[in-house]
């Protein structure tokens, strides 16, 4: 037997419906707040990842899933969304005729990560950019986006986490101090952290080992090296998230996995999700575009993991995700009933009622018992007796109770007993 590769999973029927509740949530909250949605290839050349995430990243260095095609061609499937858009936003000269853009994303992404509950290597993002502004409130759109989603599918229990990392003119200061304390402390580091602070010393602060943490806890915060511009970008961000009582916690060691950013970095946490504990996480990223050789382009944004919402969500509410799609179930009572049967589902299909009946000729028990496994909220049993009458009945599988409606059925009729 083949089987899917590691940490690449089926999303099964019984999945899916959450899967499409939670999508249509994502569209219908960014369409709120005035996203459009873009849609880029699962398949990008390698260097845009290099050169947007950084080659010292684990993303970068470790887990992008690269290969050359039959032209010899390095390209990887894309690890994230940020890289993509941004990508296209300068291909196809998206920012050229408004001062800002405010695009949405909802992908498969690929990380040849350990696999492990909440980490996946083929998983699924929602991702929100906004291109062109500077504004501190362009940095509160993309959270309140982030937290209206989440309290739109009904999770309660998400932290919010803020930090600033400064800029081009700020950060060099503190990555020169802390690389001068990180090489003093250098015995008392975890080997991972030991190579990280030779490559990207910051990521050190990031480090989730105890050992790591302890050798640490004295190091300089960030917050005493932000420029004045930073800084004020930081208050004013804060000042806005206060205005509207969305609450957070300042951590200056949340750095985040990737190089791109500039001042806020965020992430929003749940205690639900174990050790890999980020629904999502974003930030300030006003380099990049022209980094990738677009105009100097500020740009904020954030992605979020579709299966850890799922997880949050069935963790805070099993019943969240209602999955009793069919409305109808129509069963014959006997053989010559079944031309009829199909032409009755055929008519409520095209009046968008869901419906489902028999395709295996089975006897009236057996469909009985398919309508119940199925959840049918209605079922309706077509045999001569009712086909010559013109009449049949109409039942309720949750109160069992039946109502007498017109053979052929009449949309409008068996409207008003479904829609009550
Ligand atoms: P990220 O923190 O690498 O950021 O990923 C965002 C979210 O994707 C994580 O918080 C998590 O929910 C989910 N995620 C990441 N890796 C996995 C995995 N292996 N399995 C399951 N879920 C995962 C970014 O990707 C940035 N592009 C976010 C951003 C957008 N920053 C600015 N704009």
């Amino acid at each position: 037997m083949i089987s899917s590769i590691k940490g690449m999973k089926d999303i099964l029927p019984a999945e899916t419906e959450s899967w499409q509740f939670i999508e249509n949530t994502i569209h219908n909250i960014c369409q709120q707040f005035h996203f459009k949605e873009i849609r880029t290839p699962l398949l990008e050349q390698t260097s845009l990842f290099k050169r947007s995430i950084g080659e010292e990243t684990d993303i970068v260095s470790k887990e992008m899933y690269t290969f050359f095609d039959r032209s010899n061609d390095s390209i990887t499937l894309k690890p994230e969304a940020t890289a993509s858009i941004v990508r296209s936003f300068i291909q196809n000269h998206i920012g050229e005729d408004q001062p800002s853009t405010k695009l949405y994303q909802i992908s498969a992404m690929f990380r040849q990560e350990r696999p492990q509950a909440g980490r996946l290597r083929q998983f699924h993002q929602y991702d929100a950019e906004i291109f062109g502004s500077t504004e501190p409130s362009a940095d509160a759109e993309i959270i309140l986006l982030n937290s209206a989603i989440f309290k739109n599918l009904g999770l309660t229990n998400f932290k919010l986490i803020l930090n600033s990392v400064g800029c081009e003119n700020c950060r060099p200061n503190y990555r020169d101090a802390i690389l001068k304390n990180l090489t003093s402390l250098k015995n008392k580091l975890t080997p991972q952290s030991r190579e990280r602070l030779e490559k990207n010393p910051l990521r050190v602060l990031d480090s989730k080992e105890a050992e790591d943490i302890e050798a640490t806890k004295n190091l300089p915060l960030i917050f005493e090296f932000l420029c004045d511009s930073c800084k004020t970008h930081f208050d004013e961000l804060q000042n806005i998230l206060k205005s509207v009582n969305l609450n957070f916690t300042i951590n200056n060691r949340l750095v985040r996995g990737l190089d791109y950013y500039t001042k806020t970095a965020f992430e929003f946490i749940s205690e639900n999700l174990g050790s890999q504990d980020a629904l999502s996480g974003g930030g300030r990223y006003d380099l990049l575009v022209s980094q990738l050789g677009g105009k100097k382009t500020p740009a904020v944004g954030f992605a979020g993991g579709i299966e850890r919402l799922l997880m949050a969500i069935k963790k805070e509410n099993q019943n969240l995700i209602n999955n009793k799609t069919l409305k109808l179930f129509i069963a014959s009572a006997d053989t010559s009933s079944k031309n009829i049967v199909f032409q009755n589902a055929n008519n409520l299909r095209n009046a968008g009622i869901s419906t489902d009946f028999d395709l295996l000729n089975r006897s009236l028990k057996s469909q009985m018992r398919e309508a119940d496994r199925q959840n049918a909220e209605y079922l309706i049993v077509i045999g001569e007796k009712e086909i010559s009458e013109e009449k049949v009945l109409i039942k309720n599988m949750q109160t069992r109770t039946s109502s007498l409606i017109n053979l052929p059925i009449n949309i409008e009729e068996i409207n008003l007993i479904i829609n009550k």
